[in-house]
């Protein structure tokens, strides 16, 4: 069996972050979205993975590198332009051959694994199994409708009126089958080929299509707000583990991480947290749900609920909470008068500033 792994895609709605780096990189309490997708990937006992690109490709290529790190096998499949889920499994022919494959979309966030999906699919033998949790809105979500055995009847994508609170989770597993599929249908009014699409064809054509339940949690990540989610759930997980230097005049409670290299001075860090190698925090408050990436410096500053990725500067600024701020950013206190904010902000960037 194969995995095939979707790291393309536009990632409009991780703007700006996106626009210089791929959607799948952004950490999770310090490590990126995508190595919990691999790694559960090799705990379902699979080695060889395919991974679509697109144009953050030579990122995700450094960052992954042949795989051997993850115990896998990594082929790189690029994709000219996010053309569809499905369109992805279309390239992918060759990759696949005819073997069964997993494919898992490299955004979601699974805590638990995949490893019963894929033992219930190699048992199983059917042509699709498609994973499925239960969600309050489902009307934003793919929603599957089950017959008997967890059959699945009919899927919907964003129906306005959900026949279920079933919502289709970012890993499928297909047998040779769905290559036929994804032939056969055509781009959506998006102009996207939808895997929903390939799946229906399959269940229209009488090929057997089964659902299967997260038992853990499930986040697609592609919004701020499941960023900061799946950073808690994560954090909140974490053994704790001081390998950095703290000085006698700072408190450190909770659950903790501060890898070899980091220092704290004169500060206050209640976990759940990690602070990266290399970065420096003095005089600043790091509050629970906090993930600072290597090689930053929060000086005079507070910061809680908040993912900083690498290199970023915070200094004189209190407190900045549930935010997400990128690589080699800095945010510092206006000095001086008029009593102003002052930006510099990429495109599409989100500031929310009490006034
Ligand atoms: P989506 O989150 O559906 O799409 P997107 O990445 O374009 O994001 P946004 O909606 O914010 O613009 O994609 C799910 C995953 O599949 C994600 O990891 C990107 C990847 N993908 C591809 O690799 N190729 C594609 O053609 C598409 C549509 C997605």
């Amino acid at each position: 069996m194969k995995a095939l792994v979707l790291a393309g895609g536009k990632g409009t709605r991780l703007r700006p972050l996106t626009h210089t780096s791929a959607k799948q990189l952004v950490p999770v309490a310090n490590k990126p979205v995508l190595y919990y997708g691999l790694e559960a990937i090799r705990d379902a006992g699979i080695i060889s993975v395919g991974i679509i690109i697109g144009d953050t490709g030579a990122e995700v290529r450094a960052a992954v590198g042949d795989g051997s790190r993850f115990g896998l096998h990594v082929t790189y499949i690029p994709q000219e332009a996010p053309l569809g889920l499905a369109h992805c499994v279309l390239i992918a022919r060759d990759f696949l051959a005819d073997e069964p494959f997993v494919m898992y979309l490299g955004d979601n966030f699974l805590i638990g694994g995949i490893a019963d999906l894929v033992d219930a699919f190699r048992m199983a033998h059917y042509d699709a199994q498609i994973l499925l949790t239960k969600v309050t809105e489902p009307q934003f979500y793919g929603v599957a409708e089950l017959g008997p055995e967890g059959k699945i009847l009919r899927l919907e994508e964003k129906p306005e009126c959900p026949r279920s609170d079933l919502a289709i989770v970012g890993v499928y597993t297909f047998s040779p089958a769905i290559h036929q599929a994804v032939r056969a249908i055509t781009p959506s009014a998006r102009g996207e080929l939808e895997i929903t699409d390939a799946i229906k064809w399959l269940i229209d054509n009488g090929f057997s299509v089964h659902s299967h339940f997260v038992t853990g949690y499930w986040k697609d990540t592609g919004r701020l707000e499941d960023m900061l989610e799946c950073n808690r759930i994560v954090l909140e997980m974490i053994a704790p583990g001081v390998r950095g230097m703290v000085d006698t005049r700072s408190e450190v409670t909770g659950n903790v991480i501060i890898e070899a290299g980091a220092s704290v001075e004169r500060s206050v860090i209640r976990g759940p947290a990690v602070i990266g190698a290399g970065t420096k925090v003095s005089s600043s408050y790091v509050g629970p749900y906090t993930s600072i990436a290597e090689n930053c410096l929060l000086q005079d500053a507070e910061v809680e609920y908040a993912i900083v990725l690498k290199g970023s500067t915070i200094k004189g600024v209190s407190r900045l909470t549930y935010s997400l701020i990128g690589r080699n950013v800095e945010v510092t206190r206006a000095e001086g008068v008029p009593n102003t904010h002052q930006l510099m902000l990429g495109d599409h960037s989100k500031v929310q500033v009490r006034a």
